[in-house]
């Protein structure tokens, strides 16, 4: 089974309480119930976590290589600043997701920029839990056409 890692950025333990009329009512708990019942449904394991330290982000993300078959992230604001986790997508070069709950292009013009997008396969934004469904799916679809993942796959159901 392909092995895929999730990690949330800062403040996103906050989900649930924070600003709900642009991030919503569904706590972090609930996103991961639900990120784990769509792996289930697409025949993939999640490693899920979250962090507010940009450090254990770079570390995780340089941990994943050859253990992951690739990462879903909402970086959160570090999207906007980490020119670090930007280097650990591309140096650890595994197909990355990108998803955020609000639609950063429709908000401040700060938030309009990301420093991950240009390294990540895509970017998912703006449709509230859903993003993170659908940013899953894209990646599930992504690892499942790479070469490498299906012999994985071929020798783990012993053709
Ligand atoms: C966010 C958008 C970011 O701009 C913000 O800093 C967050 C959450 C989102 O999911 O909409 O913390 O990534």
């Amino acid at each position: 089974m392909l092995r895929l890692l999730v990690i949330h950025g800062p403040n996103l333990q906050m989900l649930g309480a924070r600003q709900p009329t642009v991030y919503g009512r569904t706590t972090l708990t609930q996103i991961n119930q639900l990120l784990q019942a769509e792996a289930q449904r697409l025949n993939v394991s999640l490693t899920i976590l979250q962090s507010n330290h940009e450090g254990d982000i770079v570390e995780a993300i340089g941990r994943a290589r050859g253990r992951y078959a690739g990462i879903l992230i909402n970086p959160a604001a570090y999207t906007h600043t980490s020119v670090a986790i930007r280097d650990a997508i591309e140096g650890a070069a595994l197909p990355t997701v990108e998803v955020h709950l609000s639609n950063i292009a429709a908000r401040e013009p700060f938030r309009h920029t990301s420093l991950i997008a240009p390294v990540a396969v895509g970017q998912v934004s703006g449709f509230g839990v859903a993003s993170y469904r659908l940013g899953l799916q894209a990646l599930a679809a992504v690892v499942a056409r790479r070469p490498a993942a299906r012999r994985v796959d071929k020798s783990r159901a012993g053709r």
